[in-house]
């Protein structure tokens, strides 16, 4: 009963959404905690609680592309094109995770130029708060069309 590591390929589809959708309320509630430090010019704070779920969010990406496109393109092919565009949306996110992890390492060796009149910070105040509402979105997306579409596609033969 290992499902809880995410590494289960036994495990099986309905309950493996599941798990993706209580992960999805445990990012979530780490995207309020971002945005509250934002709002508050806590820009460190924020990219820290980002570097925090940064691996989970990761690896949750992975898994919905291995194993539920795997069913989708098995057995819902006709109706995968939209669930693909969302599944390629990882590559930005995972693009965002990698940058966000420069500026993290970059803020703590010179917290200086981290004033918050200072570019660095106005930029990265700008990238977190595009990166929270964008992640939030294609949550929404996948609860939306690639989640029911797969369980679909797996209810059939
Ligand atoms: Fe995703």
């Amino acid at each position: 009963m290992a499902v809880s590591t995410g590494k289960n390929f036994d495990e099986p589809i309905p309950q493996m959404i599941e798990r993706l959708k209580s992960e999805h309320v445990i990012f979530e509630s780490k995207l309020v905690q971002v945005e509250d430090n934002i709002k508050n010019n806590a820009v460190k704070q924020a990219a820290e609680i980002i570097q925090s779920i940064s691996d989970r969010i990761t690896r949750h990406a992975v898994e919905e592309e291995a194993r539920l496109m795997r069913v989708i393109m098995r057995k819902a092919k006709t109706e995968s094109s939209e669930s693909i565009k969302i599944m390629q949306e990882h590559n930005w996110v995972i693009d965002f995770l990698k940058s966000n992890l420069l500026f993290f390492e970059r803020a703590r060796s010179h917290s200086s130029s981290l004033s918050s009149d200072s570019k660095d910070f106005k930029d990265a105040k700008k990238n977190i708060n595009e990166f929270v509402i964008n992640l939030r979105k294609h949550f929404e997306e996948e609860e939306q069309i690639v989640f029911p579409l797969t369980l679909r596609a797996e209810a059939t033969n």
